[in-house]
């Protein structure tokens, strides 16, 4: 991988670049220094996390007990003995000893004092579609009827795993909080991937029960799911795991909407069994504090989709002590994370984090702009929401479609989220001025599937905020940058890759079934002795590039490894790359990421095809179709290139740099060392030659960071 190095002047539009583009990083927005904004008195008086000692509290001294306060925030059958066990690194265990249920912690011990508030406000796409209250009694009803059906019809007990292939209905939190109930691993599948990739999460994880949903609305669509299940269904069993049960919940309860039929003996109607067991309650089974709560599968270097393996205390405890004092949830908000639940973010800062806080949260159904840009306001509006939580994608997007929308509707934000991938600062102001009112304060978290919670983030109360910047690591996390060398970037305007010293509870415990994997993708690069069972010789190396400035704050540029973030997905380069090939007519794939003004970034695709194979529009479509078929339509590919023949080096790799820097109309830089160096500026002709604009000019924002030579 190259080095990357944030340039002090940002080069003229018209000069050529040098260097060629590679990754996210490299191919990072550059944004000059950028004016602090305070937080209100306002939002200062009343916030849970305004007393500046506790960042002593959780300084390195005090590492790792500090982190007993967010244990200390829940439940526990049985108080641990050791905080963190390091003697089998970087197989990390936190409050070894204790026992707990997070179901009984996010549901039961609400009851004695919130069982009338609402815990689940569910909004569904369709407008004329009352929106439906689920209190914290309701919730425990439900989620022991669902607990008892899962235990005693589909034969499910502690340690087993189930995949849960749902959209967002308040359905999918009552199920992931029965499996919890009963110690039964859920595998939660984004509902916009295809049944096929289901499948295979499904098989990996060795799922013998699948749960599905018949529909669901999206888009101002109906979307028949139900199809999906057979397909997964059919994937499993060819990867050698047979599927035995589908459950499938109605989205309209007296209706079946899917045109997908039943199978006998196979799928069953969640309504229908439900009756049995209405009213049962099932005992919380009290699990270890390392016992798997979920897993959760996220695209890394490989075709192969790896299941991040969460633990139940640790994860717990650090997703409520970070909902409290970073989402500053207390009793009387009500707090909108408008991000789904089958991504990390939904497992923690929809579920587990506000529930173990008693939130009351809202559960929209579909997506930001339908039926018009406005309809998130509307939402807020109607349900008093004050905190509000989503993707610079989905900010962009409702600023393009309907930036003078906000300031009609009367709602009143004290706190904002961005989440998932880099804000643009220009961005950022408009959600704070237009959408905030100048007045919400804004946390811009980054962190990943793998790390359970935010890692980076401003202290809502206690810390200016910067557009743009990501902000100081959080309480107990202790973040670094680190060149290809292992050496420590301290510079301040040096780019690098961000890793963090410690361990945190959060933090994954293994990739399931595949620890060699875990320590591999995650600590080999900056480990120097394997042997070493002190945590210090073992950073964290998250895969992103950053710049840490002199106040301390991290800016984040993006991914350094194969992965491209699409609106805030993540999407491994060499899943695509890997369907592309399967369509007989491709000889050669190579998928890089370019630059979107509402996605972020997104995939484009160059393939070239086998001798004698004509081009046409129909491979086009092969290309697209097969994608959504493998992957999912959140895949689908913006634009799609062939060529006569990838550029390539000496040893025939396909250099994909140079196709970015294509893309993106940057400077190709040195092409000599190529095996093929004409192919370039023919490549350049196909793909620029097709676009409208002067060709030699890109986008006046996007400025490349050179390789340090
Ligand atoms: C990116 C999402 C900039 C980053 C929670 C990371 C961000 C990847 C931010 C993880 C942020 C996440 N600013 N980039 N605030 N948050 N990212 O696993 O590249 O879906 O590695 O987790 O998103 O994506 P994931």
């Amino acid at each position: 991988m190259a080095k990357i190095r944030v340039k002090k002047q940002p080069p003229k539009k018209t000069a050529p670049e040098k260097h060629a583009a590679e990754n996210e990083a490299q191919i990072a927005v550059h944004w000059k220094e950028e004016e602090y904004f305070q937080p209100s008195a306002r939002f200062i008086g009343q916030a849970n996390l305004n007393n500046p000692d506790i960042v002593e509290r959780f300084s390195e001294k005090n590492f790792p007990e500090c982190f007993r306060e967010y244990a200390d925030l829940l439940d526990w059958d049985q108080y641990w003995h050791t905080t963190l066990d390091t003697n089998d690194p970087p197989f990390w265990k936190w409050f070894v000893g204790g026992r707990l249920n997070a179901s009984y912690n996010c549901v039961d011990r609400h009851l004695a004092k919130s069982k009338n508030k609402a815990a689940l406000i569910f909004v569904p796409e369709p407008e004329n579609e009352a929106h439906v209250v689920i209190t914290f009694q309701e919730l425990y009803r439900r989620v022991n009827e669902v607990a008892a059906l899962l235990r005693e019809f589909a034969g499910l007990q502690k340690g087993d795993r189930v995949t849960i292939h749902m959209p967002m209905i308040p359905e999918l939190p009552i199920t992931m909080l029965a499996c919890a109930r009963l110690g039964v691993v859920h595998s939660v599948v984004f509902g916009g991937f295809s049944g096929e990739a289901c499948g295979l999460r499904a098989a990996d994880s060795r799922s013998r029960v699948l749960i599905y949903v018949d529909g669901y609305h999206r888009n101002g669509r109906w979307v028949d799911h139900k199809a999906s299940a057979d397909i997964a269904v059919a994937t499993a069993k060819k990867e050698g795991q047979n599927i035995d049960k589908v459950l499938v919940w109605k989205r309209y309860p007296h209706k079946f909407s899917s045109d997908s039929p039943m199978i006998l003996g196979r799928d069953y109607f969640v309504d229908d069994v439900l009756k049995e067991y209405r009213n049962k309650i099932v005992a919380p089974v009290s699990m270890e504090s390392e016992d798997p709560l979920f897993l959760m599968y996220t695209s890394g270097t490989t075709g192969k989709p790896k299941g991040c393996q969460h633990r139940t205390g640790g994860y717990l405890a650090y997703v409520t002590g970070t909902s409290k004092y970073y989402q500053d949830i207390q009793p009387d908000d009500v707090y909108w994370c408008m991000a789904d639940i089958g991504w990390i973010t939904g497992h923690s800062y929809i579920v587990y984090g506000p529930l173990a806080l008693a939130a009351t949260s809202v559960l929209y159904e579909g997506v930001p702009q339908f039926p018009d840009a406005g309809r998130p306001w509307r939402i807020a509006e109607r349900l008093n929401v004050n905190i509000f939580h989503t993707s610079p994608t989905a900010i962009r997007m409702l600023r393009k479609a309907g930036g003078d929308e906000p300031p009609k509707y009367s709602y009143r934000f004290k706190h904002m989220t961005t989440v998932g991938e880099p804000i643009e600062p220009e961005v950022w102001r408009w959600y704070h001025q237009v959408v905030g009112r100048g007045e919400a304060v804004i946390v811009d978290t980054w962190w990943q599937t793998e790390t359970g919670g935010f890692l980076c983030t401003t202290k809502p109360a206690l810390d200016a905020m910067k557009p743009g910047s990501a902000g100081p690591g959080c309480l107990g996390i202790y973040p670094v940058i680190r060149d290809e060398e292992g050496k420590v970037v301290t510079a301040a305007t040096s780019a690098g890759n961000i890793c963090i010293r410690n361990p945190w509870p959060g933090i994954m415990q293994t990739i399931w079934g595949d620890p060699d994997r875990f320590v591999s993708t995650y600590y080999k690069k900056y480990n120097t002795n394997p042997h070493s069972k002190d945590w210090r010789d073992w950073p964290y190396y998250a895969a992103d590039g950053a710049v840490h400035t002199p106040d301390g704050y991290y800016r984040i540029l993006g991914r350094v490894d194969d992965v491209i973030n699409v609106a805030g997905h993540r999407l491994g380069t060499k899943e695509l790359e890997s369907a592309c090939l399967t369509i007989p007519e491709i000889a050669e794939a190579a998928v890089v990421p370019a630059v979107d003004d509402v996605k972020g970034r997104v995939p484009e695709i160059y393939v070239s095809l086998k001798p004698g194979v004509v081009q046409s529009r129909l491979i086009l479509d092969k290309v697209t179709s097969t994608i959504e078929t493998m992957i999912g339509k959140i895949a689908r590919p913006k634009r799609i290139h062939i060529v006569p023949d990838m550029p390539k080096t000496r040893s025939g790799k396909i250099m994909r740099r140079v196709l970015a820097a294509i893309s993106n109309r940057m400077d190709t830089g040195d092409i000599t060392t190529l095996a093929n160096p004409d192919i370039v500026e023919q490549v350049r002709q196909i793909v620029q030659g097709r676009e409208r604009g002067p060709l030699n000019e890109g986008p006046a924002d996007i400025k490349l960071f050179g390789e340090e030579r």
